[in-house]
């Protein structure tokens, strides 16, 4: 029923955990219970680490790892051009049950950044000295 992707993915996740001390956290979630939750660290406008939390289905896993998998390292502007679309064919397609409720990881992924640039406009705001 799931491609060998998905499987590998659900079997063995990557990235998985959270960091503590993010610049960016976002959570999306859903009436049903499902919960994805990003956490991204960046350096020079690079993701150095991406992490998530994720309660969901096999599929909703196999998609976080996969988001994570393809955002650690990218800049931020690379990084927001991850787009559901973009995991479900990196993930050799979702099962068409599956396409919206399982893959808000790029969702969440793309808030984790807008709240770090939220965060970061705030803090310029704030700090006006600062260089
Ligand atoms: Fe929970 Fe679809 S069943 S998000
Ligand atoms: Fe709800 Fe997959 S996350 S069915």
């Amino acid at each position: 029923m799931y491609g060998p992707k998905i499987i590998e993915h659900f079997q063995n996740p990557r990235c998985a955990g959270k960091i503590p001390d993010a610049d960016g956290v976002a959570t999306i979630a859903e009436g049903c219970g499902d919960v994805f939750r990003f956490y991204v660290k960046v350096r020079d406008n690079r993701l150095e680490k991406v992490r998530y939390e994720v309660k969901g289905c096999p599929v909703a896993i196999a998609c976080c790892s996969m988001t994570a998998v393809l955002a650690e390292g990218k800049t931020l502007v690379e990084a927001m051009q991850i787009t559901n679309q973009v995991v479900e064919k990196a993930l050799g397609g979702l099962p068409p049950e599956k396409k919206h409720c399982s893959n808000l990881a790029a969702d969440a992924l793309y808030e984790a950044i807008q709240d770090y640039l939220y965060k970061r406009a705030l803090e310029g705001k704030t700090s006006p000295a600062r260089s």
